[in-house]
């Protein structure tokens, strides 16, 4: 699938290639640091077909890699001192390895410098080393898109290379572990290991069908075998937050609602009157009855996505997307003023389904529309948003990416 320039909006953020991203970055690192990195790795953000709020209770999920990335410059030093730059506005850090651990470095450095830390608690490394890195991203920040486990898993590739750390399909899934500890331990921010784990183990043209019960991952064919869609994210410019809150107090109702029900009822695949099981599973626990209900309709909408991704019919999987959306806004109360908008303006302009992606609070939507209509559709939302004063929205390329990689 690809959207021909002449139906891009004209307001898409374009990719940056990754030379150009490696030599910005590099150029960061020789003047923050006065030496030439060892190289430079890449990885990027995503977005998320169906399959939210489903992670960090073993369900699957189907997200796929943006062509939007965080690029790292690394040394590693043959002392234990941590030094993190970066080509935005955010602050240098400097630190040793031994002040890295759970809630320091607060803020951006938390990501970096505790995948450090991270690597040598889950003994994937010998012990924690100190480096230089330098970064720069093209992933929008708070927009859902993860930004953070894109830096994360940059730090871990790089870290591993350099290392002699296995960085094969099955290292990579031991490295998103690594990095889902840096977020959840050093971070403070208790998300699940979808994120970590498409940014390093997609494949370009395909979405990751990823089974977090097990980590075990199938590749299904989208781009290509879809000529005639696209794929859009739509950045509503309402950022979201993690570490605020929100997304823990929600985790912590769906964690409990789902120790009330059998493993094989979340699977998806099992038939059952999803209504019934919720009122039998939550009897004295009413808060807990329309998170359940998510879980157990998202968790069957995956199952059907999936479907109709391997039979190569994209656009059946629209409705689906929708569905996911009101069950996210109605049933899980995830989502936001700025989301509800884009995503109806998306449809009342044609889309075949939209829906919010990633945590929720504000961030991203996806939408997939016919090809042609791709200008049609990101018009409408632009003068939604303006109608209903919201922030300007901005529209981003989703072809399904590659997962991270070394550029030298
Ligand atoms: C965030 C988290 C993921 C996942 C999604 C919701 O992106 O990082 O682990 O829980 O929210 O599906």
């Amino acid at each position: 699938m690809s959207v021909s320039s002449s139906t891009r909006p004209r307001r898409l953020l374009p990719p940056v290639p990754d030379r150009a991203l490696a030599e910005n970055v590099t150029a960061a690192f020789t003047d923050a640091f006065d030496a030439a990195p060892q190289g430079v790795w890449i990885a990027p953000g995503r977005a998320n077909i169906i399959g939210e709020h489903v992670d960090y209770v073993g369900g699957r999920v189907v997200p796929f890699a943006l062509p939007y990335a965080t690029a790292v410059a690394v040394r590693i030093r043959s002392d234990d001192v941590v030094r993190c730059t970066s080509t935005g506005p955010q602050q240098d850090w400097i630190g040793r390895a031994g002040d890295v651990g759970p809630g320091t470095p607060s803020g951006w450095a938390g990501y970096a410098a505790g995948v450090l830390w991270a690597m040598a608690y889950h003994e994937s490394i010998a012990r924690m080393p100190g480096a230089d890195i330098a970064v720069t991203s093209t992933v929008p920040q708070g927009a859902g898109l993860s930004s953070s486990a894109a830096l994360e898993c940059a730090v871990a590739l790089a870290v591993a290379e350099l290392s002699g750390v296995a960085t094969d399909d099955a290292g990579r899934a031991v490295l998103a572990r690594d990095c889902a500890t840096a977020e959840n331990v050093v971070v403070g921010a208790a998300t699940g290991l979808m994120d970590q784990s498409v940014s390093l183990r997609a494949r370009r043209g395909h979405a990751m069908v990823l089974d977090c019960a097990d980590g075990t991952v199938e590749h299904v064919a989208v781009d290509d075998v879809n000529p005639d869609l696209a794929l859009m994210v739509i950045n509503t410019n309402s950022p979201h937050r993690l570490v605020q809150g929100d997304y823990g107090r929600c985790r912590t109702l769906v964690e409990q609602a789902c120790a009330r029900v059998d493993r094989e009822v979340l699977d998806g695949a099992t038939e059952v009157d999803v209504q019934d099981v919720v009122d039998l599973a939550t009897l004295g626990a009413h808060h807990l009855r329309r998170p359940l209900r998510h879980v157990l309709t998202e968790v069957r909408r995956v199952h059907a996505a999936v479907g109709r991704l391997r039979a190569a019919d994209l656009a059946a999987v629209g409705p689906l997307l929708s569905a996911s959306h009101r069950s996210l806004r109605d049933d899980l109360g995830v989502s936001s003023v700025e989301l509800d908008s884009a995503v109806e303006a998306a449809l009342g302009a044609g889309a075949l389904g939209a829906r919010m992606i990633g945590g929720g609070f504000g961030g991203s939507v996806l939408a997939l529309v016919d090809a042609a209509d791709t200008a049609t559709v990101a018009e409408a939302v632009l003068r939604r948003a303006h109608d209903d004063g919201l922030p300007r929205p901005r529209f981003l390329a989703a072809d399904c990416a590659a997962a991270a990689r070394r550029v030298y």
